[in-house]
C-alpha cells in the first residue's frame, strides 16, 4: 500500500518479497555501498530479507521502498528511524540503488518527501543525518533537501586498510524554511 508520494516518487513499507535479485545487486555493488555500512559483510537473499523483517518489526523505524512512480520501478530505499519518540527526532539514511536513476534528483526528491512525512505524520521536530565527506552526491542532496551541516566527525570511519575517513552531521528541524 502506497503510504505517501513526490512528484514522481512513491513511497511503501518495503517488504521481505522486495527482496529481488536487482536490490540484492546494489548491496553488493562496490560503487553502490562503498557510504553503506553493509558493505562489511556479503549480502544476499536471506541476509536481505532478515534485515527487512527485522526493520519491519520496529515500530520506531520505517524502511521504505522507493518506486519511480512512471515505471513501477523499484529504484532504492530510504528509511525513517529509529524515532526517539522521548525528543521527537529520528534519523534518515537512503540508497538510490539503481545506477541509472542516479543523478536524476531522485535522492533530493525522496529526502524531502519523507522529511516532511516524518514532520507531519510522525509530528517530528528533528530529523538529522550522516554521510561519509568524500559522498558528494548525498551531502548535495540532503542540502538541496534543507538540511544543514551542524558538524564534521574526523576519521569516523573506516574506508579500507589504514584509510579512515570523516563523516559530515547534518540536520533540518520541523521549524526550518521550506527547502
Ligand atoms: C548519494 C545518492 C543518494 C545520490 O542520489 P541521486 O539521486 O543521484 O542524487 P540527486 O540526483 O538528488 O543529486 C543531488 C545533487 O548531488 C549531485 N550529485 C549526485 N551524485 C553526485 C556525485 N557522485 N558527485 C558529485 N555530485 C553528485 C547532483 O548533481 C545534484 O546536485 P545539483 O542539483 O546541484 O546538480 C546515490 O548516489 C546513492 O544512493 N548512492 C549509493 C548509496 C549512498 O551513498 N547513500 C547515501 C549514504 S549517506
Amino acid at each position: 500500500m502506497t503510504l505517501f508520494t513526490s512528484q514522481r516518487l512513491r513511497f511503501r513499507e518495503l517488504r521481505p518479497e522486495d527482496a529481488s535479485p536487482a536490490y540484492i545487486g546494489w548491496l553488493n555493488d562496490p560503487a553502490i555501498n562503498r557510504y553503506l555500512e553493509t558493505r562489511f559483510s556479503p549480502q544476499d537473499a536471506d541476509s536481505v530479507r532478515a534485515f527487512v523483517t527485522a526493520q519491519a518489526a520496529n515500530p520506531d523505524i520505517f524502511l521504505l521502498r522507493i518506486d519511480q512512480t512512471e515505471s513501477g520501478t523499484h529504484i532504492g530505499n530510504i528509511k525513517l528511524g529509529p524515532i526517539n519518540r522521548n525528543h521527537s527526532s529520528a534519523h534518515i539514511s537512503l540508497l538510490i540503488g539503481a545506477r541509472d536513476m542516479h543523478g536524476k534528483g531522485y535522492a533530493t526528491e525522496a529526502i524531502r518527501a519523507v522529511t516532511q512525512w516524518g514532520f507531519s505524520e510522525h509530528g517530528l521536530m528533528r530529523i538529522e543525518a550522516g554521510c561519509y565527506a568524500d559522498n558528494l552526491g548525498s551531502l548535495r542532496a540532503f542540502l538541496k533537501a534543507g538540511y544543514t551541516v551542524e558538524g564534521f566527525m574526523r576519521s569516523a570511519v573506516n574506508i579500507t586498510g589504514n584509510v579512515r575517513s570523516g563523516v559530515f552531521w547534518f540536520a533540518r528541524l520541523a521549524t526550518d524554511p521550506a527547502a
